[in-house]
């Protein structure tokens, strides 16, 4: 799919749950989360006609995000189905790492090629303070079950205050040198405001050449992570929410006040 400013788009995230296992400070602010509930979720079968539908528009990238991908039900199977549609060449996953240990052999039997890891620093106490609840140790364990298992390569999302100069992106960049791994920079961005930014050593923010495209767990596609613009999918249909949101792809990110990053998945 070509959009107005001539951009291919043929990546595809996709929310698959909006319940995560960490409360990180950045992403779940003061403002209460409202849950989505159960029926209003897309099923697997769904998902799975959404990737070969989109697959048929052009789509042969897809990322799974969340929430927090790990914690949705039966995750390996959904892998396995959507690997199963043999319309993805590039499979991803975003994940806290903190289930990775245990999920990173079936995930790679079930055909996911690579994962991306949120880790925003190194030292335990920061890391605990950060996610509010979550353990580092079981994340390098995670990472450490990723490599043995052959989800390469492992990307490393850091989010950062200002620069990737703070100490605590330059341990993590450290820890990333050491152990192979590929450190990116996310500047945190106040959701509250809804303000867009680049990433450093990725390409999320970089408007002119944007392929993405996604979809939220309840079916809305969105053609921009900072615009409010959604098609959903159980009106339109699969093939025409595609084709109205990747029409209506803004040239560039502005704002965002009807989704926060704990139901896209960033
Ligand atoms: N600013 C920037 N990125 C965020 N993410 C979540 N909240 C924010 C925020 N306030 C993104 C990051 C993080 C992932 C879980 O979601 O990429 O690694």
């Amino acid at each position: 799919m070509l959009d107005r400013f001539n951009r291919k788009i043929n990546y595809l995230r996709i929310s698959v749950t909006d319940r995560c296992n960490l409360r990180c400070l950045y992403c779940v602010t003061g403002n209460e989360i409202k849950l989505l509930s159960k029926n209003e979720i897309l099923s697997f079968e769904e998902l799975c006609e959404i990737v070969t539908v989109a697959s048929n528009l052009g789509i042969d990238k897809v990322r799974l995000t969340g929430g927090e991908p790990l914690v949705k039900h039966d995750i390996i199977k959904l892998v396995d189905m959507i690997s199963n549609t043999g319309k993805v060449k590039d499979f991803s996953l975003t994940t806290n790492g903190i289930l990775l240990e245990e999920y990173a052999k079936p995930l790679a039997e079930a055909g996911l090629h690579r994962i991306n890891v949120s880790l925003d620093t190194v030292d335990p106490q920061k890391f605990r303070y950060l996610t509010r609840v979550g353990d580092i140790n079981k994340v390098f364990a995670g990472i450490e079950a990723a490599k043995k298992y052959g989800l390469d390569p492992i990307k490393i999302n850091c989010v950062v205050k200002e620069s990737s100069d703070e100490p605590d992106a330059l341990s993590v960049e450290k820890y990333c040198l050491q152990n192979n791994l590929k450190p990116r920079f996310i500047k945190q961005m106040n959701l509250e405001e809804g303000n867009f930014s680049i990433v450093e050593g990725g390409q999320g923010g970089n408007c002119k050449q944007c392929n993405r495209i996604r979809l939220t767990c309840n079916g809305k596609v969105k053609p921009c992570l900072f615009s409010d613009l959604e098609f959903d999918i159980r009106q339109l249909g699969i093939k025409e929410a595609f084709e109205k949101a990747v029409k209506a792809k803004p040239e560039h990110g502005s704002q965002n006040h009807v989704n926060v990053f704990n139901n896209i998945g960033g």
